[in-house]
Parts: structure tokens; C-alpha cells; sequence
């Protein structure tokens, strides 16, 4: 098979990684605190590995990795119909591996391919668990409807974060400076715990966790890749200080400082990096 076909049927794969973790961790969010939670966001850090290690062998292959977000299933009114609807994401998933499985002929791709089928069938079963559960311990939906200024603004928050962790992740995957990798890495996590406590907090007073997100820098040169991320870090830091500012519960208030704290340390890690690039530019 073509190198490029191989490609398309990757990006496909990740596409659907992509929508499952948002599906799954909207999910999670949605139920609250508790076993069942915990468990849906454990399946949804799988699919992130699944994730890196597609856009890794795109990138060996000559590839970019997409940033399309593959097919949800978000509807249904209880939490058994939503793990119903998991149940189905996955035999999705499954049906497209098993397909690719069958046309990729590169030894290497198709075990890493096999690999995450096998994690995928084992996703199916234990959704199909959590209908049962779901309906016999009668999980609950535990969001809210509280959208006034301090939700607005912790969406806001998810939002950029969502944003960040694919810049950081896809830009990881781009770049051809080590270090810049590594840190790119280490941020796109960070960036993963933020947007889990901004949900939380969302949850906590009674609102409505939302996982969008807005425009992606895509540069291709490195040093331009950080003038993007220092940009951003700036204006959230900015705005989680604004924010704390005028809060008056106090555990926001040190959510929001710890959160303005990171993104400020952020912006220099990337300073630091810009500074050897452009120095190595000169040189
Ligand atoms: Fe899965
Ligand atoms: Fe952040
Ligand atoms: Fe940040």
C-alpha cells in the first residue's frame, strides 16, 4: 500500500481517538465524583496514548497529523444511554481498526494497529458493564444549569485549554528541536490537569463543563511555533489573574492564581526556548 494511503487511514484512526476522548470525558465530567467516573476517564487517557502513538507514525511516515475531531455520539437523556452510546463509539472504532488491519500490509504499523484494537475491544466490554451499572446503581447526570459571568469564564478557561493541548501536542509532533519536544510534551499535560479542574470547579457549581475549542496555531518552524504559545500563555495568564481577582469564593480564587501561575511559568520555559532558537538561527 501507498505510503500516502497509509497516512489517510492513520489520520482517520486519529480523528477517531480524538472524538472518543472528548465524548468519553464528557462523560466522566457529567457524572460527578465517583467509581464509574474515575473508570471512563482512565478509558479516555488510553485513548490519548492510542492518539500519540497514530500521530507519531504519521509523522515517521511523512505525514501531519490531523486536527479534525472524529464522529461523537452526545445524544441521550441518562447516563445508561450514554454508555450505550459509548458502547457504540466503540464498535465504531473497532470496525474501522479491523478494516485498516486488513489493507495496511507494513508490518510495524499493523501491530501498533492490532495493539490498540485489542485495548479497544476491551473498552467495549466494560462499557457494556457501565449500562448495567449505570442502571443499577441509577448513576445521575450531575451538571447544572448555572451559566451566568463565573461559568462564562471557566468555559472560557476550558476552551483555551482544550486549545493549547492540541497546539502543544501537534507542535510536538513537528517540531524537529528535542528539547522543544520534550517541553511541548510536558505543557500539552499540565494543560490536561487544567482543563480536568476547570471542569470540575464547573460541575461543583452547578454548571455545564464544555469541551470546544477555538483555532490552532499551525506554524511550522519552530521560533514561531513559541512566539504563538508565548502569545497565548500571556493573555490567559492575564485573564486567570483577572479573574481571581474579582472572585470571592476562595477556593476558585486559588484554583485560578495556581492555574495563572503555571501559564506564567509556561510563557518562560518557551522564552527560554525561543531565545537558543534564534540564537541558533544567528549562528
Ligand atoms: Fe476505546
Ligand atoms: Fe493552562
Ligand atoms: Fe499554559
Amino acid at each position: 500500500m501507498d505510503k500516502n494511503k497509509v497516512i489517510t487511514l492513520l489520520n482517520e484512526d486519529l480523528e477517531g481517538e480524538h472524538g472518543a476522548i472528548i465524548q468519553y470525558l464528557t462523560h466522566a465530567y457529567a457524572m460527578g465524583e465517583g467509581e464509574m467516573a474515575c473508570e471512563i476517564e482512565a478509558i479516555a487517557r488510553e485513548e490519548m496514548r492510542h492518539l500519540d502513538w497514530l500521530a507519531e507514525t504519521i509523522v515517521e511516515l511523512g505525514g501531519i497529523p490531523s486536527l479534525k475531531r472524529g464522529k461523537m455520539r452526545m445524544s441521550g437523556d441518562s447516563v445508561a444511554d450514554w454508555m450505550r452510546n459509548d458502547v457504540l463509539l466503540e464498535e465504531d472504532g473497532i470496525n474501522l481498526y479491523r478494516e485498516h488491519i486488513k489493507a495496511i500490509d507494513d508490518p510495524k504499523i499493523r501491530r501498533l494497529v492490532e495493539r490498540i484494537l485489542s485495548d479497544e475491544e476491551s473498552h467495549h466490554r466494560d462499557f457494556e458493564h457501565f449500562v448495567e451499572k449505570a442502571q443499577r446503581e441509577g448513576a445521575k447526570d450531575v451538571r447544572g444549569s448555572r451559566t451566568d459571568r463565573v461559568v462564562q469564564t471557566l468555559n472560557w478557561g476550558i476552551e483555551h485549554e482544550y486549545t493549547v493541548i492540541l497546539q502543544y501536542m501537534f507542535q510536538s509532533y513537528m517540531t524537529t528541536n528535542k528539547e522543544a519536544k520534550k517541553e511541548l510534551e510536558d505543557q500539552a499535560i499540565n494543560e490536561m490537569q487544567h482543563l480536568g479542574w476547570l471542569a470540575e470547579k464547573i460541575i461543583d457549581i452547578s454548571g455545564n463543563p464544555e469541551l470546544k475549542h477555538t483555532e490552532v496555531d499551525q506554524s511550522t518552524k519552530t521560533a514561531d511555533m513559541l512566539r504563538a504559545d508565548i502569545d497565548i500563555e500571556r493573555k490567559v495568564a492575564a485573564e486567570y489573574d483577572c479573574t481571581a481577582k474579582e472572585t470571592e469564593d476562595p477556593k476558585l480564587k486559588d484554583l485560578l492564581l495556581r492555574m495563572r501561575d503555571h501559564e506564567l511559568y509556561h510563557a518562560e520555559v518557551f522564552g527560554d526556548l525561543l531565545k537558543k532558537e534564534e540564537g541558533k538561527a544567528q549562528g
